[in-house]
C-alpha cells in the first residue's frame, strides 16, 4: 500500500490549496515544498510581497502629494526603507505560518526538500533531514514558474535581476531600467518610482500589457506616464554591459540607456528543473509546460500537474482553481474551470481589473458586440477619494446582451472586477448587472452605469 492517496510537489497556491480540498475529501496527503517557508512564489517572493511594498509605497506617496489637496499637511514625510522592508516581511512570516497551521489542521503531512520521481509511485525527497522516499497513489506537479530572461542578459542577482531581487533592494535606485512593461514591470516599477527612482521601462512592443484590451493599456499608458514612468516601446534589449558603478543595458539601433539597476520582467518560464520527470515518461513541450489532459493528468497515469508548470495565464488563483478542480475530478468525479471567467489584475494605482474578452478579441472573432463606458471622473465617491482617473468598459453581445468582457482602470479595480466575474460565471446580460441594485456612493457603482451605457441610458454621462 502506498504512504499517500495524494503527494502534492509545490507548495504554493496552485499545490497547497489543492493539498487541503484533497484532505477535505477524505485522502490522505503529504506535501513535499523544498523551501521553509509555504506559500511559494506568490506568498514568498510574488503577489504578498509586492502588495506589502505597492500599499506602503502609495501611502508614503500620497503622504507627500494628495493629502495635502485635502488639507491635511504633513511636514517631513520620510521614507525608513528598512522599515518598509521589515513590514513586507512580516506579512510575509505572518502568512507563511497560517497556512502550516491549515496544513496541520487538515492533517497534510509536511515533507521539507526538493522532491523527484524515481519510479511509478515513487518520490525521493533530499531535504536536511536526508535522503526519504514516499509512496503515493497519486501525484500532483504543482511547481510553478521561475523568471524568464533574454538571451545575452544574465541574471547576476546584484545588478541585473528578476522580481526576487527588486522586493528587496537595499538602497532605492536612482535610474532603475525594467525590461518588459508587463504586469511585474509595472507593479515593481511603480514601487520605485514612488520611492524615489528614475525609472525607464523598455518594451519590445509597440504598447505595454500584450494581451490585455488595447484600450485599457492606452489609458493605463497614458496615466502611467502622467505619473512619471518613463516608456520606451519598441525597443529591443539585447544585452547588459555590468562597469563598476553604472550598467549599460544595451538596445538593438540606439545608444545604451545607463542605470544602476535593471529589473528583468520578461515572463516566467515552467519549474520542471531535476523533478525526475523521464523516471515517469512524463515529457514537457519546447517551452518547458508539461502537457496534460482536461483532467490534469500527464501522460503518466495518476501522476496531475496544475498551475504555471501546464501554461496558460501564470496566476495564483489559476492555479488554484485547477488545484480544487483536479483533486475534485478525481475524487468526486466532477470539477471544473471556467477560463473564461479567470480575472487579471494589475495592483498599480490606479489598478487594472479585466476579465472574459477583450475588444480586441471580439473583433478578431468577428464577434458583434455593444460597448458601454463609464469614467470614474464621474462617479461621486470617486470624486470624494481623489481617484478620477479611469474607466469602466463592458461589452455585450448585440445581439443576446450576455456579458462577454469587462475591463476597468481606476481604484480598486482588483476588487471591482469580482461582480464582473460573477456575471460572466453566471452568464449575466449587461441589462441583469444594470437592473441590481449598488449602494451609494461607492466606486461600484461605476460599474453599473458602465452597464446601462452598453444601452445607452447612463444616468450621470
Ligand atoms: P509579462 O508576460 O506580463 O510581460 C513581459 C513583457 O516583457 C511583455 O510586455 C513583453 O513584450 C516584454 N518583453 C519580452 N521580451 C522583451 C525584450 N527583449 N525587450 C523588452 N521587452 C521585452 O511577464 P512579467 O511581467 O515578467 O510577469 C510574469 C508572470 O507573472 C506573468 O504571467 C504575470 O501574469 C504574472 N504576474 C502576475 C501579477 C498579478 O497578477 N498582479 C503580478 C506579477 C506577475
Amino acid at each position: 500500500m502506498a504512504d499517500f492517496d495524494l503527494v502534492v510537489i509545490g507548495a504554493g497556491p496552485g499545490g497547497y490549496v489543492a493539498a487541503i480540498r484533497a484532505a477535505q475529501l477524505g485522502q490522505k496527503v503529504a506535501i513535499v515544498e523544498k523551501e521553509s517557508q509555504l506559500g511559494g512564489t506568490c506568498l514568498r517572493v510574488g503577489c504578498i510581497p509586492s502588495k506589502a511594498l505597492l500599499e506602503a509605497s502609495h501611502y508614503y506617496e500620497q503622504a507627500g502629494t494628495e493629502f495635502q489637496t485635502m488639507g491635511i499637511n504633513v511636514s517631513k514625510v520620510q521614507l525608513n526603507l528598512p522599515a518598509m522592508m521589515q513590514h513586507k516581511s512580516k506579512v510575509v512570516t505572518t502568512l507563511a505560518g497560517g497556512i502550516d497551521g491549515l496544513m496541520k489542521k487538515n492533517k497534510v503531512e509536511r515533507f521539507l526538500g526538493h522532491a523527484r520521481f524515481v519510479g511509478n509511485g515513487k518520490i525521493a525527497v533530499a531535504g536536511a533531514k536526508g535522503p526519504q522516499e514516499i509512496g503515493y497513489q497519486q501525484a500532483l506537479i504543482a511547481t510553478g514558474s521561475v523568471p524568464a530572461t533574454l538571451p545575452g542578459l544574465e541574471l547576476d542577482g546584484v545588478n541585473v535581476g528578476s522580481s526576487t531581487e527588486a522586493l528587496s533592494y537595499d538602497d532605492v535606485p536612482k535610474n532603475l531600467v525594467v525590461i518588459g512593461a508587463g504586469y511585474i514591470g509595472l507593479e515593481m516599477g511603480t514601487v520605485w518610482r514612488r520611492l524615489g527612482a528614475q525609472v525607464t521601462v523598455l518594451e519590445y512592443l509597440d504598447r505595454i500589457l500584450p494581451g490585455m484590451d488595447s484600450e485599457i493599456a492606452g489609458e493605463a499608458l497614458r496615466i502611467f506616464n502622467k505619473q512619471g514612468l518613463e516608456f520606451r516601446l519598441g525597443t529591443k534589449v539585447i544585452g547588459t554591459k555590468v562597469n563598476r558603478k553604472t550598467i549599460d543595458v544595451q538596445i538593438e539601433g540606439a545608444d545604451p540607456v545607463r542605470c544602476d539597476k535593471v529589473l528583468v520582467a520578461v515572463g516566467r518560464k515552467p519549474n520542471t528543473q531535476n523533478l525526475g520527470l523521464e523516471q515517469i515518461g512524463v515529457e514537457t513541450d519546447k517551452r518547458g509546460f508539461i502537457a496534460v489532459n482536461e483532467h490534469y493528468e500527464t501522460r503518466c497515469k495518476g501522476v496531475f500537474a496544475i498551475g504555471d508548470v501546464i501554461g496558460g495565464a501564470m496566476l495564483a488563483h489559476k492555479a488554484e482553481e485547477e488545484g480544487i478542480a483536479c483533486v475534485e475530478q478525481l475524487y468526486t468525479g466532477y470539477g471544473h474551470v471556467n477560463y473564461n471567467a479567470i480575472p487579471g489584475v494589475v495592483y498599480t494605482e490606479p489598478e487594472i481589473g479585466t476579465v472574459g474578452k477583450s475588444e480586441d478579441q471580439l473583433k478578431e472573432a468577428g464577434i458583434p458586440y455593444k460597448k458601454g463606458l463609464f469614467p470614474f471622473a464621474a462617479n461621486g465617491r470617486a470624486r470624494a477619494g481623489g481617484h478620477t482617473d479611469g474607466k469602466v468598459k463592458i461589452l455585450a453581445h448585440a445581439e443576446t446582451d450576455r456579458v462577454l468582457g469587462v475591463h476597468i482602470i481606476g481604484a480598486h479595480a482588483g476588487d471591482l472586477i469580482a461582480e464582473a466575474v460573477a456575471a460572466i460565471e453566471f452568464g449575466a446580460s449587461s441589462e441583469d448587472i444594470a437592473r441590481c441594485c449598488h449602494a451609494h456612493p461607492t466606486l461600484a457603482e461605476t460599474v453599473k452605469e458602465a452597464a446601462l451605457a452598453v444601452d445607452g441610458r447612463a444616468i450621470h454621462m
